[in-house]
């Protein structure tokens, strides 16, 4: 089904681009040497008075110079001859099929030049041909070739960029399918080249350990830096941005055209940008896309689309403002009156609208204000493609605006496609310990949960429907038919929703959502010997579906699976309790980190860690569970009496008389007694040294997925990297779950 949808997505995608190819570009070609000749006529003689502007067309003796122009440069007569029908049609005159050789005999017999005319002026109708000026028609040809081949061109050049992403698309796609195909011949990849390649080019991030951490720069110009392979292939599409625009764009000296050289070289470069920037605009929505198939052809993920997003946008508005500025200059003496055409003024607001979009688009504005700015990106995007629509349509390159519309059309349509069929059913929503909120979402039963995927979630609710969040699901343990998802409280809706859930009854309630997905892919890290899941704080669910799936759908294979989890205090645990638990007939080795053991601070939330728990498998826990009721009851009531007096503050147990008591340790005890199949150790685990020994401890291959803070997610990329090439020849590989957009 998954695979299914994708294929329909690809065939769609190139049935868009298939059909936005039927009314292609025509070429210039040829017609320029025809165009060269009319104006150069223009420019030195005239045969009719200036009001009868279909002259070229009726004028016997204007028809014989331009046959005499067209022989004299003598390429491809047959074409340039022939053209004369189809410009004339534009006059509303037809030409007779032999207009030619009427012509030539008469320019033979009668034509004369300038010298030979007494008293010639240029403004001044003649009634014989006229001999042109051999030297300027040399010159006029020259500068019509390269004023209108740089039309033709530009569609080249413009291809061209088009053509190293695609490029750039094929290598990702074969690296990463080569892991997924022919696993066992990724493994004995550690030649010390691909070793180099790996640990300098591949892995790390483009400066020390900045990738999934912003930086910051003067208070409000953060950002991020992609990983240095991603800057390498952003670096490149900007050297070839460069060079594809600095080459053939020169002006012949004297240009008669456009009166200098400058101004000539001037309307190449701004005719050049035009056209690319417009080429360039089906890849910048394709990449800014949730449903872009590509992301399921190369295996990349959502972000690193993300930053390509932001790369080819960037370079497509320097293009777009290349454009405007230059054309700006080349008008400027009847700029008010170009102005007020249609065409022009749409130009002026689709630029304008994208110098808008590159502010509202700071990192800064992003993390702050995200729903805002993706609000205004949607509305200031389609006026951007409204402007440029009506821009070029008449100057004929429309056909380079379908394919942008159609795949933007296509995500939406998509995305709400996955809505309707998803449906809208009412999801239990509780608050957990350690501010996190429980999502139980019945699902359709055609819906399969992707190991480690996410999905959009929109909590219907008259201030937010509107509003879709990505969250990482679990699949229930004791529910096939639902998916889990867990989401720590932060400062945009899921306050709202922590707010509205502290007031409600048991701290839980019922909401309509619906869900947008499943996207995202589980890595390929269940083809290695010993896969080593790092999880931090809320970054759990992702790697655990992604264990537990490996784990429960490989069971022949005996590979090493290891799942650590970095999580802050011994109640941090709790809301993860029930998955926990399920791991006890797994495979896998947990160990759970607890960086601040000592911090007690509402430990005695223990008693809902079975929330929603239907019942434990193996007797001895019973046992643990029927020993502890009464226990439980007593701190549910003390809680609830407390949650009553003050809905939001829970009971606070901090003081250290109460340490000594032997309460808390008694409850930490219950928890290694019942989670006795996981290791657990007090304090933050050392990075730099548990990577270099879990590849030791690995009998072969080791991959490492990581997804928790940003601060470790790099770290262990950094050790990852630096550990490439070992002693011991071992393939390392290094996944990253989390995905860092906004
Ligand atoms: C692929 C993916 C999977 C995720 N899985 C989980 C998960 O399982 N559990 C969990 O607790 N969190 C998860 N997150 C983070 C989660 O999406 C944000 O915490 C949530 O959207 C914040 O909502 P808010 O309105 O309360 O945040 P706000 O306080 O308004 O914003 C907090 C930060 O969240 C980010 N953010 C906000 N809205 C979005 C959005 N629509 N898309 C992307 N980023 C956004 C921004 O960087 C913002 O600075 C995941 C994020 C991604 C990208
Ligand atoms: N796919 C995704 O993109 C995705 C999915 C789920 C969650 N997330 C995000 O993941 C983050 C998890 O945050 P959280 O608030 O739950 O917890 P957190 O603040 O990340 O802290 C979790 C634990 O990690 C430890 N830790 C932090 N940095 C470390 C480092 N460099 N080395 C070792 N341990 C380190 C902390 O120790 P100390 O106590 O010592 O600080 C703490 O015990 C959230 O921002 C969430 O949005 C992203
Ligand atoms: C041009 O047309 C004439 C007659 O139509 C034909 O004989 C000749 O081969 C053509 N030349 C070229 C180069 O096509
Ligand atoms: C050609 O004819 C059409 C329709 O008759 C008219 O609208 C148009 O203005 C004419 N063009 C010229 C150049 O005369
Ligand atoms: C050519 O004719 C125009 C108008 O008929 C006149 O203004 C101009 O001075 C003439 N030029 C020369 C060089 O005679
Ligand atoms: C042709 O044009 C050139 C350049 O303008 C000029 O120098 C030359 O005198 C002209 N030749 C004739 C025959 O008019
Ligand atoms: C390593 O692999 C060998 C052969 O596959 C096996 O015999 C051995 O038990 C493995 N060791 C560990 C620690 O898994
Ligand atoms: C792994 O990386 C650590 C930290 O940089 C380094 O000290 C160690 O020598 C590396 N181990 C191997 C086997 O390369």
């Amino acid at each position: 089904m998954h695979t299914l949808a994708y294929l329909a997505c690809f065939l769609l995608g190139f049935v868009s681009l298939a059909t936005a190819s039927l009314d292609p570009y025509e070429k210039l070609g040829k017609k320029r040497i025809f165009y060269a000749c009319t104006n150069q006529i223009q420019s030195e003689v005239s045969f009719c008075p200036p009001k009868e502007i279909s002259c070229q067309c009726v004028n016997e003796n204007y028809m014989a110079t331009i046959a005499g122009c067209l022989r004299r440069v003598n390429e491809d007569l047959n074409f340039t001859i022939n053209f004369m029908h189809e410009n004339c049609v534009y006059y509303n005159v037809t030409v007779a099929d032999d207009w030619y050789d009427g012509a030539i005999k008469l320019y033979d017999e009668k034509a004369k030049s300038a010298s030979e005319i007494p008293n010639f002026n240029m403004s001044i109708p003649i009634d014989v041909p006229f001999i042109l000026n051999t030297t300027m028609t040399g010159m006029y040809q020259e500068a019509f070739k390269r004023f209108y081949e740089n039309y033709d061109t530009s569609i080249e050049y413009g291809s061209g960029m088009l053509g190293y992403w695609l490029l750039v698309l094929i290598l990702g796609a074969i690296f990463n399918w080569v892991k997924i195909l022919f696993p066992n011949i990724t493994k004995k990849m550690t030649h010390p080249v691909i070793n180099w390649w790996r640990q300098y080019v591949s892995m790390p991030a483009t400066f020390r350990k900045k990738k999934s951490q912003e930086q910051n720069f003067l208070r409000y110009f953060g950002f991020l830096i992609p990983s240095r392979l991603e800057s390498l292939v952003i670096f490149l599409f900007y050297c070839v941005t460069i060079w594809l625009h600095a080459m053939n764009s020169k002006a012949i000296d004297n240009d008669p055209v456009f009166e200098s050289k400058y101004k000539a070289e001037l309307r190449y470069v701004s005719d050049r940008s035009g056209i690319t920037a417009t080429l360039m605009m089906p890849l910048v929505f394709l990449y800014a896309g949730r449903n872009n198939f590509l992301q399921w052809l190369v295996q990349w993920d959502y972000s690193t689309f993300m930053a390509y997003h932001r790369h080819t946008a960037r370079v497509m508005f320097a293009l777009a403002v290349i454009h405007s500025v230059g054309y700006t200059i080349l008008l400027y003496d009847d700029y008010a009156e170009e102005a007020a055409e249609t065409y022009f003024y749409w130009g002026i607001i689709a630029t304008t609208v994208g110098g808008l979009i590159m502010i509202q688009a700071f990192f800064y504005l992003r993390r702050k204000w995200y729903e805002i700015f993706l609000f205004f990106h949607i509305v200031l995007a389609a006026v951007w493609v409204a402007g440029v629509w009506l821009h070029v349509t008449d100057l004929g390159f429309i056909w380079l605006v379908y394919p942008a519309v159609a795949v933007w059309c296509f995500d939406r349509v998509v995305r709400i496609g996955r809505l309707i069929a998803f449906g809208f059913p009412h999801a239990e929503v509780t608050l957990l310990a350690d501010e996190t909120l429980k999502v139980v979402v019945p699902k359709p039963s055609y819906w399969h949960s992707i190991p480690g995927g996410h999905a959009f979630v929109h909590f219907i609710r008259p201030t937010y429907f509107w509003q879709s969040h990505p969250f990482t699901f679990t699949e229930s343990t004791n529910n096939e038919d639902s998916i889990v998802l867990y989401c720590k409280v932060k400062g945009g809706i899921t306050h709202s929703l922590y707010q509205l859930l502290v007031k409600a009854p048991g701290r839980t309630c019922k909401i309509r959502v619906s869900c947008e997905g499943p996207y995202g892919e589980p890595t390929p890290a269940r083809y290695s010997d010993t896969a080593v899941f790092i999880a931090g704080g809320n970054g759990i669910p992702g790697l655990y579906s992604e264990v537990v799936d490996i784990a429960e759908k490989t069971p022949i294979s005996d590979n090493k699976l290891k799942l650590i989890w970095v999580v802050r205090e011994w109640r941090s645990i709790y809301w993860f309790y029930e998955e926990l638990l399920h791991l006890k007939n797994t495979k896998i080795e947990t160990i759970v980190y607890i960086s601040q053991p000592k911090c007690y601070t509402f430990i005695d939330e223990f008693n809902n860690r079975f929330v929603g728990l239907e019942g434990l498998e193996s007797e001895e826990s019973n046992e643990l569970k029927t020993g502890l009721n009464t226990e439980d009851v007593k701190i549910e009531e003390f809680s609830t009496e407390e949650t009553q007096s003050s809905t939001d503050k829970m009971v606070r147990i901090d003081e250290p008389i109460r340490e000594s008591d032997g309460s808390y340790h008694k409850i930490v005890d219950i928890i290694k007694s019942e989670l006795s199949h996981v290791k657990f150790i007090e304090g933050r685990p050392s990075i730099e040294e548990l990577i270099p020994s879990e590849i030791h401890e690995s009998n072969g291959s080791i991959s490492f997925v990581t997804c928790g803070h940003p601060a470790m997610v790099d770290q262990v990329r950094y050790y990852c990297a630096k550990n490439v090439s070992n002693k011991e020849k071992k393939r390392v590989d290094f996944y990253e779950q989390i995905q860092v957009w906004a």
